[in-house]
This record gives C-alpha cells, sequence and structure tokens, in this order.
C-alpha cells in the first residue's frame, strides 16, 4: 500500500514541480514503447503494429495493440489506452513522475524539473489548490497530535497509528478560523474555491470542518483533492463532505483507490464498501483493496474505473433495505460498462453488520471466506426482478420479461448478456428464440461488439482532421488558420472539437516535436478528445495509408470545413434577416445534401 503523502513527496508534490512536455515528448521519442512494453508482455508484429494478449483484462485472442510509430497502446476489449509511460503507471502501478524517471534512466537522460506552470488545479489568481488542499491536510494532522479526544475516538474504533498515517487522517479542531494559523492569507479567493472555508452573507469567513475527524481524499495521482470529516461519536451530520470543487468531482472519485492500487492488482479484485471507516478498517486487518464511493450512488465512471485496474468487483452492502437498495442501483449504472470474462458481484452482510464492524469482530480471514459466496451480477438481477412477480402465473411471467428487457439490453458484454437471456427464457418457460425476438436481438449481434472503443459517432469534419494532424502534424502547413476565426460561434460546428483542432494547429505550427499529442496536451481539456480519436490511428497503419492519399484527404476535409464556415456564416445573415428556425433547417438540410453530392 502506498501512504497519502503528506510529507513533501515527488507523487504529492508533483504539480508544484512538473516535468516540462516537451521533454516527455523527447523521452517518447528516445525509448520505444515496443521495447518498454515487452520487458512484461511478449509481443507480436501484426502488419504496422504489434498485437498481445491484453494484461489488463483475461481475453484468449489478442486485442492489445500498440502503434510503435504513434508510440502508444490500445486495447479494444478493455479500453486500456496510454502511452509507454502510461503504461508503466498501469502496469507497475507507479506514480507519474516514478515512471518518467524510471523511463528516462533506461533511456540515458535525466529528468528536468521545472517550477510548475500546469493550469489544472490553479485558480485565476494563481494560487495551487492542490497546494492548498496539501496544506490543509498536514494541519489536520499535526492537530490529531494534540487531540486526545480524537486520538482516543480512532483507537477506541480499532486503528493503529500506523494506518491513520497510511492514510493521512488528522483532526481539525473545534473553533471557527483555525486554519488562519495554516495559511498567512485567510480571506485569499482560494480557500474558498478549495471548500475549506464558508463564507456567510455578510462576506464573514468560518472553517467548514470544525471538530471532526478529518478523511484525506485522494486522487489517482496522489494529490488530496477533498476531504470527509466525521463528528466525534455523536452529531449531526455524521460525515462532512468538501462540497464539489474543480478538484473534486464525486461521481468519480473512489476513497482508497490511490492507496490501495497496489492490493487491488496483487489480489485481482476490488471491493466497493459504503464508508470512510470501512476502507480504513479493512486496510488495518489486511484487506487492502477495498474502496469507497463518498456517500453517493456507484456511478457507470466508479465501475470504469475500477475495471481497468482489475478482473474482479465485489460490491460489498449492508443485508437490510437501504443496502439492497444501494447494490440495485450499483447494478444498474453496471450494466454498460461489463466486459466478458471480468467479474461483478454483490456482497450482503447480516443486518446490523458493515465491513467495518465484522471485519474487526470476526477478522480478515473470517470477511474473506465471504467473497466467494457474492452473488454474481446476473444471480443478483435475475433474483431480484423474480422476486417482485409471481412466477406462477402468466401475469408475473409477463411482468417479469417486461422488466428485465431494459436491463437485459443495457449489458454490454455480449456473452454475458447471452447466458442471461437464456436464463431467463427458462425462468419465464418461453424458448430462447421467443425471447430474442421479443427483446428485439439481432442473431448474430452476441458477437463482440469492440468495448470501450470510441463511442459510434459520426465522425465529423473536424474529428477527420484532428485525426489526420495527429498522423502528419505537418498538414497544418497545407491550412490557412487565419480563415478559423470566422468558425468560432458557427452552430454547425461542435465548438469544442473546434477548439481542439486550433490548439492542434498551433502546436504543430510551433515546430514542437511531438510523438504522442494526447501526452502533449496532458490535463488540458483537449487531452479526452484526443485520446478518443487515437485509436482510430492504429486502423490507419494497419491499413497502410500513403502519406499522399492522407494529405489529399486533408485538403479536402479543410475545404469542406470551410464550407461549413461560410454556411454559418450565411445562416446567421439570415437569421439575423428574420428567417425562422424553419426556414434554417431546410436550408442546413439543402446544404448537407449538396455536400453529399459533391
Ligand atoms: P461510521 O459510523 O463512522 O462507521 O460510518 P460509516 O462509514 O459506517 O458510514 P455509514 O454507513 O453511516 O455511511 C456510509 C458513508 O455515507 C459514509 O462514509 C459517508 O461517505 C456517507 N455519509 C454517512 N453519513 C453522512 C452524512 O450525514 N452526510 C453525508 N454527506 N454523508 C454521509
Ligand atoms: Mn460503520
Amino acid at each position: 500500500m502506498i501512504g497519502v503523502s503528506l510529507s513533501p513527496q515527488p507523487s504529492a508534490l508533483s504539480r508544484q514541480f512538473v516535468i516540462p512536455a516537451s521533454f516527455i515528448q523527447d523521452l517518447l521519442n528516445r525509448v520505444d514503447i515496443v521495447d518498454v512494453i515487452e520487458r512484461y508482455v511478449k509481443l507480436r508484429r501484426a502488419g504496422a503494429n504489434y498485437v498481445a494478449c491484453c494484461p489488463f483484462h483475461s481475453e484468449k485472442t489478442p486485442s492489445f495493440t500498440v502503434s510503435q510509430a504513434k508510440q502508444f497502446y490500445h486495447c479494444f476489449g478493455c479500453g486500456a489506452h496510454g502511452t509507454a509511460v502510461g503504461f508503466m503507471i498501469e502496469y507497475a502501478g507507479i506514480g507519474f513522475i516514478e515512471a518518467v524517471k524510471d523511463l528516462a534512466q533506461s533511456a540515458g537522460m535525466q529528468v528536468p524539473e521545472i517550477r510548475n506552470e500546469q493550469p489544472r488545479g490553479k485558480t485565476e489568481e494563481g494560487d495551487d489548490l492542490y497546494e492548498i488542499m496539501l496544506k490543509a491536510a498536514r494541519y489536520y494532522r499535526r492537530q490529531l497530535k494534540d487531540a486526545p479526544r480524537a486520538i482516543e475516538y480512532l483507537k477506541k474504533r480499532g486503528l493503529s497509528g500506523d494506518i491513520a498515517g497510511e492514510f493521512g487522517i488528522g483532526y481539525a479542531p473545534d473553533g471557527w478560523q483555525n486554519l488562519q494559523a495554516a495559511y498567512p492569507d485567510y480571506h485569499a479567493k482560494a480557500l474558498l474555491a478549495a471548500g475549506l472555508v464558508i463564507e456567510n452573507d455578510e462576506g464573514k469567513r468560518y472553517d467548514r470542518f470544525r471538530d471532526r475527524v478529518m478523511f484525506p481524499i485522494v486522487d489517482p495521482r496522489g494529490h488530496i483533492i477533498g476531504f470527509g470529516g466525521r463528528v466525534i461519536d455523536q452529531g449531526e451530520p455524521k460525515y462532512l463532505n468538501s462540497p464539489e470543487t474543480t478538484l473534486f468531482e464525486k461521481g468519480r472519485e473512489l476513497y482508497g483507490l490511490y492507496q490501495g492500487r497496489r492490493a487491488i492488482r496483487e489480489a485481482g479484485r476490488a471491493i466497493v464498501v459504503e464508508g470512510y471507516m470501512d476502507v480504513v478498517a479493512l486496510a488495518q486487518s489486511g484487506i487492502g483493496y477495498a474502496v469507497a464511493t463518498l456517500g453517493t450512488a456507484t456511478t457507470p465512471t466508479h465501475v470504469q474505473k475500477l475495471l481497468r485496474q482489475t478482473e474482479e468487483i465485489v460490491f460489498c452492502f449492508d443485508g437490510d433495505k437501504a443496502g439492497r437498495g444501494a447494490a440495485w442501483r450499483a447494478l444498474e449504472n453496471s450494466l454498460e460498462q461489463l466486459i466478458d470474462g471480468k467479474q461483478l458481484s454483490f456482497l450482503f452482510l447480516p443486518e446490523g453488520e458493515d465491513p467495518d464492524t465484522y471485519v474487526r469482530k470476526l477478522g480478515k480471514d473470517a470477511f474473506e471466506k465471504l467473497l466467494p459466496n457474492a452473488l454474481p451480477l446476473s444471480h443478483f438481477m435475475l433474483q431480484s426482478l423474480s422476486a417482485n412477480v409471481d412466477l406462477n402465473s402468466s401475469e408475473g411471467r409477463a411482468r417479469m420479461l417486461q422488466e428485465a428487457r431494459p436491463l437485459v439490453k443495457r449489458i454490454s458484454a455480449p456473452l454475458l448478456a447471452m447466458m442471461v437471456r437464456k436464463q431467463l427464457a427458462q425462468m419465464t418457460g418461453i424458448s430462447q428464440q421467443e425471447l430474442d425476438r421479443e427483446f428485439q436481438i439481432r442473431s448474430g449481434a452476441a458477437m463482440p461488439a469492440p468495448r470501450r472503443a470510441p463511442p459510434p459517432q459520426q465522425q465529423s469534419i473536424v474529428r477527420l482532421l484532428i485525426e489526420l494532424l495527429m498522423l502528419h502534424p505537418e498538414f497544418a502547413s497545407l491550412a490557412d488558420r487565419s480563415v478559423l476565426d470566422a468558425a468560432a460561434g458557427a452552430s454547425a460546428i461542435n465548438q469544442s472539437e473546434f477548439k481542439t483542432l486550433k490548439a492542434l494547429l498551433a502546436a504543430a505550427a510551433s515546430g514542437a516535436t511531438i510523438v504522442n499529442w494526447p501526452e502533449f496536451f496532458r490535463d488540458s481539456v483537449h487531452e479526452e478528445l484526443l485520446l478518443q480519436i487515437e485509436p482510430g490511428l492504429l486502423k490507419r497503419h494497419e491499413e497502410g495509408w500513403s502519406k499522399d492519399e492522407l494529405s489529399a484527404e486533408f485538403r479536402g476535409g479543410w475545404s469542406q470545413l470551410i464550407r461549413q464556415i461560410q454556411l454559418g456564416e450565411h445562416v446567421e445573415k439570415l437569421k439575423n434577416q428574420g428567417l425562422s428556425e424553419h426556414d434554417m433547417e431546410s436550408l442546413r438540410a439543402l446544404q448537407q445534401h449538396r455536400q453529399i453530392e459533391k
């Protein structure tokens, strides 16, 4: 397990010192991703790319693909994706800086560290929110040492000093403006933006957390992004969490994921529990692979994040009605994330127990003995559905089918979906053909569709241009960037894609060597779109497009973009002259039609 770094440690302070993007590109240029991955996984050449069975999920036929030309890997099975640096982080379970240092060393390069100029986590005034959170965590940690009541409480709950240190647990003392001791400028905007203080109507500030045991919430890169604060013994609310800030989005984060990474990889599974204390108590008793949602339901993002790291997720809930309800919501939010070969299951503890009380009473082994008895997702689903109906009547069976249908259709793992349909057919006494017909399942639809590959969307011109630029940045010289200003605001063009295109053109024109684009734009608003487009490059390599062909495609795409921009201007003008929405729709349709004809 990796402790929360409250002392100056590279991972926690990586925002203070960053490695320049140009160095990362140099590094990616010097080390070859194929060599890096081959240290761990046997790769086989397949045309322009390399393939292997994916090290991040279990599979029999290789869908893990490595592009040597563009220095990234992508798994068409589970969606794992990244550069050589990303591979080291995911596979070896190490931090970003560590991974860069490791690779640099193998390439005989010295890592320069410069002062941070990263925009993320910065306020407009230039304050670094990550640093502010870290400062708060250190302050709370120091306060714990002088708070016998809080220490007593943690001891009473069975925690050792070591485990409290591991999770960076601290104490926010009673009083209204204690944080003044930690920040010279208690009135800086950043403290408000970080959610550490509250301002009342008169503009008077006070600490959000008072007289509470503090649990820092850490993101996967080791930065503290929020806190959960528990009252000591009784009081309302029992837990107070940081508000959502630019750093902290509850539906995306899992408490304990950072500390548990390594244990999760080693155990091959993660347990999802409900509370902070459950995670910490499990870790205390030697089960380091538990994570908790932050007082929210389990979201698709949570499931997706975990499935990137492990084969098996066990949701562990209380056996009461609320626990069943939470489990059902977790099930619903998992359906679209399911992958054949990965296992999701549900463990219900005896009434009145939560993982914390259970493991403290009975210990690690007793808890781990429960895990094999967890209900697989498909059982839980069918069992819950059938519990509400009378399967002895036609009406009940019809109702079951009706309720199952939307759920079954959302299951993204084709083989599992088929097994569930088979079972459902048996339970309701119809044949599988009948069921598939009712559910409008096309035969052959059971073939695995690529998972988490970019969502099937129509390729926009802008996306196409981005893809071509990622392949050949030098195409930027074919484009006249001055015409682009007119497109800002054009309704026919997706503005966020458009911004990314502009950023790419500017970067390419600057003459920087860019080996890998998403890495170059790491942590910026462009990163996600570039990651979505990148897998498409594998196909281009595979299909062996020549540079001439690609450049012709780029020119064609570019003139189409110009036409779209001009059309947009035209429509705007007409709108100002009082044309109705309906008229404009017809105009757009007409124009699109013409473009297709051309
Ligand atoms: P302990 O009593 O400390 O064992 O709490 P727990 O971890 O068992 O928490 P519980 O099962 O009561 O709640 C699970 C999780 O829900 C907590 O870890 C919090 O994230 C959240 N939660 C519980 N109570 C509150 C509350 O009053 N307010 C908010 N915002 N969240 C809460
Ligand atoms: Mn509890």
